[in-house]
């Protein structure tokens, strides 16, 4: 089986291949622009962290009870490197995989998923509707309210931050600086001018 490096516009044709529904879309390129912009902080392999991020849910909308099996069965089918497919399955460690995150990028992935979510609903209830003008203080506000965006497992996120030895203000800023990267792809520039 070949196992050339996926490029970002084969990623991106797969995962329209599977997914029609805007919100997982944007979901895919939220997490996408995050694993970039840390791959790039790290001075690691933007393309490779950012396609992973891209596909990570791929088999969410049509197979939501095989999540994670299912997109292992399409990524080896494709030919997608080895490398490529356990960091996908691990990014749902402890709930559809019991792949563990081990490298750097699996434990990024399996942090930041979770807090994209925090952070769009975090911007929309600013007056702004912005990423633009979001700081991590805000986020970490919201992220006290258990109530608020119940539905963000804010363990899932301690425990990400725990295994990569960052504080957790450092990976909420990151995730809104990636995010800030297509804000406009993700409609959440808001009223805030270039
Ligand atoms: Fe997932
Ligand atoms: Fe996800």
């Amino acid at each position: 089986m070949n196992q050339t490096v996926p490029t970002r516009d084969q990623a991106y044709e797969l995962l329209t291949e599977f997914n029609k529904n805007e919100g997982l879309i944007k979901h895919a390129l939220a997490v996408e622009a995050v694993m970039r912009y840390v791959a790039k902080k790290r001075g690691e392999d933007e393309n490779k962290w950012g396609v992973i991020g891209l596909v990570h849910d791929l088999d969410y909308e049509k197979y939501p009870d095989q999540h994670c099996t299912k997109s292992e069965e399409i990524l080896r089918e494709r030919g997608w490197p080895e490398e490529y497919v356990r960091a996908v399955v691990s990014h749902g460690w402890g709930i559809c995989s019991d792949a563990e995150p081990e490298t750097d990028l699996e434990k990024v992935l399996y942090a930041v998923d979770e807090l994209t979510g925090l952070v769009v609903t975090t911007a929309l209830v600013r007056p702004s509707k912005s990423l633009m003008d979001l700081k991590a203080k805000s986020v970490k506000k919201k992220w006290k309210d258990k109530r608020f965006a119940a539905g963000v497992d804010r363990n899932i996120i301690e425990k990400g931050a725990r295994m990569l030895g960052v504080e957790i203000s450092e990976l909420i800023t990151d995730t809104i600086m990636g995010m800030r990267e297509v804000a406009d792809d993700l409609g959440l520039r808001g009223n805030i001018e270039q």
